[in-house]
């Protein structure tokens, strides 16, 4: 008999029997004459309730089995007399597939805190919130998979190991096979010739570069995997590897890139409220009350879009203290952010048009030579959750840019070239995939959301 998931089971729309689980125990109680033992699959929220009667032959298993045991059952599909819950099953065999150790397995019918939980990021999928979290954040991948296909983009691998430095910010992990007795050949400078790659190589911070190079072939692409950030803040909001979504189009404006940047949040949204009920409503119980309606604004208002210096005016003229001070040319920090799309606007908010001073060599320049076409979409609870802009497209100007923020134009010949060849007005961003679930999740820490956070100091698992 193959086994049944416990989804399919509890959505049954007759008795089934016989009919075999296979599960994880998640709590036992013994009653007169039988014993009522819950079973988790991972398949769903919901538990199924196992009735083994005293009168079995494997009656005696029940009481060496532990929260955290895996087993196997078979019996009928029946329907449940007990309130609710539609099945249960009554058992006629029972099996223990690995047993666990009641006395040491650390997760106890009593709610964990998140900071408890951390430290057993390979348990903690095994409890309610962190399987209806890790369920969600599957379904939200495909989500993202459906979107750009539905809108005829590309899915383009772009390069885990590169040479470049797309933000220009220097939050760079080497990549090198050199051992640590290898010459350095200055404080500054590691001998690369005889690394790997005969040149200095890193973890990507963004595929964006790439992800230009082939939008000007295959017109419209994106992009969906890790990046790597050595910056050292531990925040809630910052992990050293994080996933992101970069979609980049050919023949497309800043405004373009809004509508694009708007649609996907409210897509991704929207799919996880329909597909996702039962999991999200726990995080709407447990976690964050005013979720669903927070849901119901990202998903239904019409997003503000917000000239740079008009939301340095907003701040400046709000009573509110903050801990920095903006004015223009100070780059957004998370409670100007917050502030403008929790009070100010309390809907989410595209701020566009930031200085050119704050901002990477590859955003366009503006009429103004004071400003790029850069666009940050700030969302409630969570500041920015998506950072794009513009690409400069032309060769002169960028290669300009690039000399003036301190790079080599050498290493960059390549997307230089694409300046050269058939260039067009593209544009493109990065949403973090994270932020986005606790966007939709209510968690408050990005430690949560992601399988097993590396962050500075940290790297368990
Ligand atoms: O604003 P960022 O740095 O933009 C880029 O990397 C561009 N190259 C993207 C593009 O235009 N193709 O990052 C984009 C988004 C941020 O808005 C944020 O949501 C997320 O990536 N992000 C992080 N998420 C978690 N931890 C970090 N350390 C993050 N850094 C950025
Ligand atoms: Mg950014």
């Amino acid at each position: 008999m193959t086994r049944t998931r416990i989804k399919a089971a509890l959505n049954a729309d007759t008795p089934i029997d016989p009919i075999l689980i296979k599960g994880w125990v998640r709590t036992k109680r013994d009653a007169k004459g039988f014993s009522f033992i819950e079973i988790n699959d991972g398949s769903c929220l919901k538990n199924i309730q196992v009735v083994v009667d005293s009168s079995l032959p494997a009656y005696a298993l029940v009481k060496e089995i532990g929260t955290g045991a895996a087993v196997e059952l078979e019996g009928a599909l029946v329907e449940s007399p007990g309130k609710g819950q539609k099945w249960e099953l009554q058992a006629t065999r029972l099996k223990i597939i690995g047993s666990a150790d009641m006395e040491t397995y650390p997760l106890q019918k009593k709610r964990h805190s998140d900071e408890f939980l951390r430290t057993i990021a390979h348990l903690r999928p095994r409890t309610n919130k962190y399987g209806a979290l890790f369920r969600i954040r599957s379904e939200a991948a495909f989500a993202v998979h459906q979107f750009f296909r539905d809108q005829g983009f590309y899915y383009l691998h772009s390069p885990v190991i590169t040479g470049s430095d797309c933000e220009g910010a220097g939050e760079l992990f080497r990549v090198t096979t050199l051992g640590p007795d290898s010459q350095q050949k200055s404080d500054s400078t590691p001998p690369y010739e005889e690394d790997f790659f005969g040149k200095g190589a890193n973890l990507t911070v963004s595929g964006q570069l790439e992800a230009e190079l082939f939008a000007s072939a295959l017109g419209d692409v994106y992009t969906f995997g890790p990046t790597f950030r050595a910056e050292n803040s531990n925040t809630p909001r910052h992990a050293a590897e994080f996933w992101m979504i970069e979609p980049e189009m050919a023949f497309a404006d800043l405004s373009d890139n809004m509508d694009l940047g708007e649609n996907l949040v409210k897509y991704l949204t929207q799919y996880i409220v329909k597909n996702c009920a039962a999991d999200l409503e726990l995080f709407a119980r447990f976690v964050d009350k005013s979720l669903m309606s927070t849901l119901d604004g990202i998903v239904t208002e019409t997003y503000v879009r917000l000239p740079y210096e008009e939301a340095i005016s907003i701040l400046n003229r709000s009573k509110k203290k903050f801990e920095f001070p903006v004015d223009f040319g100070t780059d957004l920090q998370t409670e100007h952010e917050r502030f403008l799309c929790e009070t100010h606007f309390q809907k989410p908010v595209i701020v566009y048009n930031y200085p050119k001073t704050i901002k990477p060599f590859y955003m366009r320049l503006n009429g103004d030579d004071k400003t790029v076409a850069a666009m940050d979409l700030l969302v409630p609870r969570i500041g920015e959750l998506i950072g794009g802009s513009q690409r400069e497209e032309r060769h002169d100007v960028l290669k300009q840019r690039i000399v003036e923020t301190g790079m080599d134009p050498e290493i960059y010949w390549w997307y230089l070239d694409i300046r050269r060849y058939g260039t067009t007005p593209h544009s493109g961003f990065g949403l973090g995939f994270e932020r986005f679930l606790m966007l939709v999740t209510g968690v408050s820490n990005i430690r949560d959301v992601i399988p097993f956070p590396r962050t500075p100091k940290h790297l368990e698992f």
